[in-house]
């Protein structure tokens, strides 16, 4: 990928699921051209500070948090504030955790900036749900037990927008379920499983810092993982993984040891 005319352009870039290394090379590369990066609080600081100690010149760096009942700048005033630096004729970074365009409103902000005929240039990222599997050796896939997988957005699986996910439909069509931002609604997304035929024995992990060193997992069944979380006071961010693979990483877990 050609990087030409980075000024007055803004680039949305996946940051990868945590740990500093997992961003691609390309996203670290442009990253040395900003002017300004503006950064979700689930992106690694290493991330930023191997950025500042690799450029001399004086890059503005801009976080903004977010959390689930509490934006300290909300999405319109983050839009505003790329407009602002990229009609400054600067090179903007959105820098983002996992992918940009998966459950992280990138989306949103893609098509806002295009609207305002701003030049925008979007690079991919390992998004957190996909490498809760593969970081931790579980394969997302495998003939004999596993075919399909949905992700899903967990935010919005309250009971106040049910419409928003058609619960019955994925339960039943997709055999693995990978779940963002659910633990605040599990009991909600636990009570949908069983509604439409997931029976209390199949197997449920929550991963929680993937990727990161402060990594913690839960594993349980639909029956017991409530309790659990209760128990260990489980907290996000965390991945929630439902279906058969999450009961083969017991037999590769005895063997498997993730890069760290
Ligand atoms: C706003 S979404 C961002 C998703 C991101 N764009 C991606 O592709 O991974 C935030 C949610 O992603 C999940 N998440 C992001 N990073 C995570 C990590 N390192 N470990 C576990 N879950 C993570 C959690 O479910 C968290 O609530």
């Amino acid at each position: 990928m050609k990087i030409i005319n980075r000024k007055r352009q803004v680039y949305l870039i996946g940051a990868g699921p945590g740990k500093d290394d997992l961003i691609s090379i390309i996203g670290n590369k442009i990253l040395k051209t900003a002017d300004v990066i503006i950064y979700d609080s689930l992106v690694n600081p290493k991330i930023l500070h191997n950025n500042y100690k690799f450029n001399n010149k004086s890059i503005k760096y801009i976080k903004v948090k977010k959390k689930r009942d509490y934006q300290s700048l909300g999405q319109i005033s983050i839009i505003k504030l790329i407009l602002y630096y990229n009609q400054k004729n600067l090179c903007v970074i959105r820098l983002k955790s996992g992918d940009p365009l998966l459950f992280a409103r990138g989306g949103e902000e893609l098509v806002e900036l295009l609207g305002h005929d701003v030049k925008v240039q979007v690079i991919p990222g390992i998004t957190s749900g996909i490498s809760a599997y593969s970081y931790n050796g579980i394969p997302l896939s495998h003939r004999k037990w596993n075919s399909s997988i949905t992700l899903i957005s967990g935010e919005l699986a309250s009971s106040n927008n049910i419409n928003e996910i058609n619960w019955q439909n994925i339960i039943i069509g997709s055999a693995s379920l990978i779940i963002y931002m659910g633990v605040h609604n599990l009991c909600f997304i636990i009570d949908n499983c069983k509604r439409y035929g997931k029976n209390n024995e199949i197997p449920i992990a929550l991963i929680r810092w993937n990727t990161w060193k402060q990594q913690e997992e839960l594993i349980g069944t639909i029956g017991t993982i409530l309790t659990q979380i209760y128990d260990n006071n489980f907290g996000p961010p965390a991945i929630i993984l439902i279906g058969p693979m999450v009961e083969l990483r017991a037999i590769i877990k005895a063997k498997y040891k993730r890069f760290k």
